[in-house]
């Protein structure tokens, strides 16, 4: 097969690891790795034994596709240039920073007739990939994204950077509208929120709680789903996945405590869950690299025009669902009128520390 030329732009923290990965895998040819950096252009392209680029111009008409993880800020630009030279282009999450910016690179990718592919890695996640195979309505749903600070994608805020993989999951799960939004978000450094709190409501009656945090000590990046057809629940982390379902019986009849005699009801708790509630952990191949498999899955659309699992509109409408997020945790207003401190920015003033005075203050 011949192999297929490809090459990324950005290669910082993530941008390298797509370079890295793609450099090894034997149906593709590493052209080179981009970065307005150009140093970093060096080191990585001298690691992975490819060609540095300092912009993307001299690599049109030498590439048959390309990765583009810049930060969100470039999407556009870069992902558009690509475009318009009739390149396929997997541009990272978010899609871009506004509507207007995704519309128009949906619009030069079904132009180009090519794959436009956004990087909503956790749909490669296999606990993700193995739940979406079974048929679940979801009805209530809590996500939770939590990481520390990293001091990247500071361009964006937790809304854009964390809670929109779970928007686009929520999206994909549900597939329904969003009826009403409401949030809660507050910046801890400034700038954009560091954290949120949603309440999404769709038309198709499911509700979710999604909370997103880049001022967590602790990682966790999980969904809990409920549904009639049972609950699921994953960890994104450890890529496992957890199913209960009830048991015939159950589903038939309920479960009637009350009519059971003393002894049996004495075992109950032991018989929950087992015996009513069938339990099924479902670890997946949790060797299987959701980075890996989405770039795979990219070079696959490419070669074949396949559709790719997550499109162009896929991330727009995460982009759309996000971008009312920010409207509506922007006018929350923290003391209950609009005179007051409102939206992640302007915070109540502090009552007090809420344990020693730090050193600084107290000199
Ligand atoms: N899918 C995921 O889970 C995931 C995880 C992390 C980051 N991301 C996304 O990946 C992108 C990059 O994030 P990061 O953490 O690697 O950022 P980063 O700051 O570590 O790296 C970005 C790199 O792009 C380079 N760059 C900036 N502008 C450029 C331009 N116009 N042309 C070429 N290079 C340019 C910078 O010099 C830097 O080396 C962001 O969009 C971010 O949201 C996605």
């Amino acid at each position: 097969m011949t192999p297929l030329r490809i090459a990324v732009v950005g290669v910082g923290h993530l941008g390298q690891h797509h370079a890295r990965i793609l450099s090894t895998l034997p149906d593709v040819e590493l052209v080179g790795v981009v970065d307005s950096n150009y140093e970093q252009a060096c080191t990585v392209a001298e690691r992975l034994g490819t060609k540095p680029f300092a912009d993307i111009e001299p690599l049109f008409g030498r590439i048959d596709a390309a990765t583009v993880v810049t930060p969100t800020l470039y999407h556009h630009p870069v992902a558009s240039a690509f475009l318009k030279e009739g390149i396929p282009v997997l541009v990272e999450k978010p899609i871009c920073r506004t509507l207007a910016e995704a519309d128009d690179l949906i619009r030069l990718a079904a132009d180009a007739g090519v794959p436009l592919q956004v990087g909503h890695i956790e749909r490669f996640n296999p606990a993700f990939e193995d739940l979406a195979r079974r048929p679940i309505r979801p009805k209530f749903v809590e996500a939770e994204r939590h990481g520390p600070f990293t001091g990247r994608s500071v361009d964006i805020g937790a809304v854009l950077d964390l809670m929109i993989h779970d928007l686009d999951l929520l999206l994909a799960l549900v597939r329904s509208p969003v009826k009403t939004v409401e949030a809660v978000g507050a910046s801890v450094f400034g700038g954009h929120e560091d954290m949120v709190n949603a309440r999404l409501v769709f038309e198709s009656g499911c509700v979710a709680h999604v909370t997103a945090s880049r001022i967590t000590q602790r990682p966790k990046r999980r969904l809990r789903i409920w549904a009639p057809e049972g609950y699921a629940g994953i960890d994104f982390v450890t890529r496992k996945l957890v199913l209960v379902q009830q048991s015939q019986e159950v589903r038939q009849y309920g479960l009637r405590a009350d009519k059971m005699d003393a002894a049996a009801r004495a075992k109950l708790k032991d018989d929950v869950f087992g015996r009513h509630l069938q339990v099924k952990y479902s670890d997946g191949d949790r060797k299987a690299d959701p980075l890996t498999a989405e770039l795979r899955h990219f070079i696959d659309c490419v070669r074949t025009g396949r559709t790719p699992r997550v499109t162009g509109e896929d991330g727009r409408d995460a982009l759309e669902l996000a971008e009312r997020i920010l409207v509506s945790l922007r006018s929350h207003s923290w003391e209950g009128h609009a005179d007051g401190p409102v939206g992640p920015n302007r915070m109540p003033r502090p009552a007090g520390w809420l344990f020693d005075v730090p050193r600084a203050e107290a000199a």
